[in-house]
């Protein structure tokens, strides 16, 4: 087989996930043993290997062991957040600062009034943890038709997303949005919450999907900006979402000149570079 493998210019981990794992294996060599409420990137490869550092994966403040208790880069709720800085334990926060940017613009509508959508998905963990920074005056919703059906709507509205939807469509449902709020005396804001990084790397994979006879995205399946990634390709060219190189399989290859990667925010550079040798292996082969 001979094709050629291309991979977007920023891959691996993003900014937010860099600096919650640094500060998380920084601090377990200073200071011990650490429970982090929730995963602290949704990579299971990642957790296990901070697992050895000393970083133990809790799911709720009942099962703290340990001095110190993380938040995930995924952020928390402030009800969350003030029953953690009531226990005795240190708290660490590793909240993504562009995370921590979305909390403060639903905290800030809850402030002045305003009804909070967030356009995202209501299970994820940041999704959660917003729907608290929005004082119980908001929801979580992806589909502007379920918006439609609703009867509870305000008059004064504000719409953010989750840091890792996608922008164009945030845009088509903040589109659909205003015209089912607009009425008389309606006020509505809406405030873009995604993350810059996040923005980018769905661009060049987008770009370089374009150009590719066949996608790699690498990352774990519970990853939402991974999925994410692999949906947005997959309109453009074949693309599989893969955690790893055991994932790749030979048949895929056959006829393809160029093979595109990218991967998700969460998945470390080793993993990308074995599936990059394994890729080599099945195109050295006949
Ligand atoms: Fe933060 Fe964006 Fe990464 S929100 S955790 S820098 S994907």
């Amino acid at each position: 087989m001979n094709f050629e493998i291309k991979k977007v210019s920023d891959i691996g981990f993003c900014f937010g996930v860099r600096r919650a794992i640094e500060m998380l294996e920084r601090t377990a060599i200073e200071k011990g043993k650490i429970d982090s409420l929730g995963a602290v990137v949704h990579n299971e490869r990642v957790i296990r290997k901070l697992e050895k550092s000393g970083v133990n994966v809790i799911k709720n403040p009942e099962e703290i062991k340990s001095n110190i208790v993380a938040i995930s880069s995924h952020g928390a709720s402030p009800e969350i957040e003030t029953s953690l800085r009531a226990t005795r334990v240190e708290v660490l926060d590793t909240t993504c600062p562009f995370v921590k940017r979305a909390q403060l613009a639903a905290s800030q509508l809850a402030d002045a009034g305003f009804q909070v959508i967030i356009y995202g998905d209501a299970n994820h963990p940041e999704v959660k943890g917003l729907l608290g920074w929005a004082q119980g005056k908001g929801f979580a919703i992806l589909n502007s038709q379920e918006l439609n059906a609703r009867s509870d709507l305000s008059l004064h509205t504000g719409i953010i997303a989750q840091t890792t939807q996608i922008p164009e469509n945030f845009i088509l449902f903040a589109g659909d949005a205003l015209k089912i709020l607009y009425r008389k005396d309606a006020e509505i804001r809406i405030i873009d919450t995604i993350c810059p990084g996040v923005r980018k790397r769905q661009a060049i994979s987008l770009d370089l999907a374009r150009k590719a006879d066949l996608m790699l995205v690498i990352g774990g399946r519970s990853s939402a900006n991974t999925r994410r990634l692999a949906e947005l390709c997959s309109e453009v060219t074949e693309t599989h979402l893969i955690s790893g190189a055991e994932d790749l399989d030979p048949l895929w290859f056959e006829n393809k000149k160029l093979v595109g990667i990218t991967s998700g925010t969460s998945t470390p550079d080793e993993v990308i570079e074995e599936v990059e040798k394994k890729l080599r292996e099945i195109g050295s082969k006949k």
